[in-house]
């Protein structure tokens, strides 16, 4: 039987990278969208390696509707993850409408591309911050908690999940499954993939990392009079394979519901169970029989004492339960940090947009360049048609435009798989150098 074809959109990041091997390993073929913006092709270099399997890339931007129709064209996408986003909250306070852009525009994009293409499955990546600042008397929180998000981050996912939520009423027969995740941390057992975040971490676990590591002075515990039992923040935290494993369950849970002519489920992914800052300090502490420097902060404005999730419905809906420990989870983080200490090391020279120009761009590997009806230029009979796409860029900056060459088979033809680097020339004779639109890794 030919295998079930899912497009993970960010799927080069930390939880969409191991969702992907998760993927690989239960049989699906895969297709990654991802500006890698927050990542690093080496993480699916990686899994390749991991699974023996191949994974088609293609760098690009959710909001472009021209590159998502050219993966809806180019494979028979049976459903889609979506965990392209950016997901600093206090980022977000800074930047609402860069946030509104990438989470709420991009997710819009999407659906519409999905719509246009008859793909009836979605999982999407929500979080526990849309509930906000829990109510005082909750213990555990569950789906049916108010959602009072209480910045841009956790207020474009609530809209998304709206959105989706809409459109699964009005777009038969899609299956949607939005899934709220707690806290995910650690990593892949390899200690081949993990979390590798550009810039300043947000979260706990990089941040005491880095501490470990040197690279950072001291930890900054924000707040050590909450009600908890050591004074420190408790929040729950899911080991990030347990994570990835509890997506492919959801995409089950999606094709069921597609199957019964459609519906929409909201569940919440995370163990149950409450951790402190303090007691994943101590666990860390003594996997590593190290001391790890700590300062006591003030607590951050809007911050919370506890945050933990009610997973019941996840356990019995998925027939799921994440079942790591936090001793696996520090023990996974740790040893990805010790085997990338810089993080993931590109051994591809990603061309970037600014580098078309030049006569020649060195991409090692083979590459699959792929797109739609193209027309024939100067250069190579391969080249039918250039499309002008907008270059990736930070969130802050301008749009900027480009053109860039996209290569693909006559329609219905499987696409080119490129040994060997070639220039090609623009239909009005500005010589373009070929930039990985899609890459085949294997
Ligand atoms: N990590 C967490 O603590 C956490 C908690 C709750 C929810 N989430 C959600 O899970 C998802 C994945 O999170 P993660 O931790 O893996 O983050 P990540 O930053 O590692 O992964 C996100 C990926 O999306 C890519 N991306 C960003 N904007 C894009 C765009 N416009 N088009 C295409 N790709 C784009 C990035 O390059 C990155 O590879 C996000 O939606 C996030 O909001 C994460």
């Amino acid at each position: 039987m030919d295998k079930k074809h899912v497009l993970v959109t960010g799927g080069a990041g930390y939880i969409g990278s191991h969702t992907v091997l998760e993927l690989l390993q239960t049989g699906y073929e895969v297709v990654v969208l991802d500006t890698l913006s927050n990542s690093s092709i080496e993480s699916l270099k990686n899994v390749c390696k991991l699974t023996q399997s191949r994974v088609y890339f293609y760098q690009g931007d959710l909001a472009d509707a021209e590159i998502l129709d050219a993966i809806f064209r180019n494979h028979p996408i049976w459903a889609v993850i979506h965990f392209a986003a950016l997901k600093s909250a206090p980022e977000s306070v800074a930047r609402p409408l860069d946030y509104y852009r990438v989470n709420v525009d991009g997710s819009v994009s999407l659906l519409e591309a999905m719509t246009r293409h008859h793909v009836h499955r979605l999982v999407f990546s929500s979080t526990a911050a849309v509930y906000g600042k829990p109510d005082p008397n909750t213990t555990l929180i569950d789906e049916s908690h108010p959602t009072r998000p209480e910045n841009p981050y956790g207020r474009s996912k609530r809209m998304v999940e709206t959105i989706i939520e809409d459109t699964t009423r009005a777009v038969r027969p899609l299956g949607s499954v939005v899934l709220r995740y707690f806290n995910p941390v650690g990593a892949h057992e390899s200690g081949l993939i993990g979390e590798d975040p550009k810039g300043r971490p947000g979260n706990l676990m990089p941040l005491l990392l880095q501490v470990m590591t040197q690279s950072r002075k001291h930890l900054e515990i924000t707040g050590t009079d909450w009600p908890t039992p050591d004074g420190s923040g408790m929040r729950d935290f899911i080991h990030v394979v347990d994570l990835a494993k509890g997506h492919v369950k959801a995409l089950e849970h999606a094709d069921r519901l597609c199957m019964a002519n459609g519906g929409f489920d909201t569940l919440n992914m995370g163990t149950g169970a409450g951790t402190t800052v303090l007691q994943m300090i101590r666990c860390m502490e003594s996997l590593t029989n190290s001391t790890i420097p700590y300062v006591k902060g003030p607590r951050r404005v809007g911050d919370v004492a506890a945050v933990v999730a009610d997973p019941h419905r996840a356990q019995k809906i998925l027939k799921w339960k994440a079942t790591r420990g936090l001793e696996m989870m520090c023990a996974d983080a740790w040893r990805f940090r010790q085997m990338n200490p810089e993080g993931y090391v590109s051994t591809i020279n990603m061309p970037s947009a600014d580098s078309l120009t030049s006569p020649r761009a060195s991409i090692p590997g083979n590459y699959v360049f792929v797109s739609e009806s193209l027309t024939p230029t100067e250069g190579s009979p391969l080249v039918r048609r250039a499309v002008s796409l907008k270059a990736n860029r930070p969130p802050n900056e301008p749009v900027k435009t480009t053109n860039r060459i996209i290569l693909s088979g006559m329609s219905g033809e499987p696409p080119f798989l490129l040994q060997d680097r070639d220039q090609f020339s623009h239909p009005r004779g500005v010589p373009i150098a070929l930039t990985p639109v899609s890459t085949s890794l294997q």
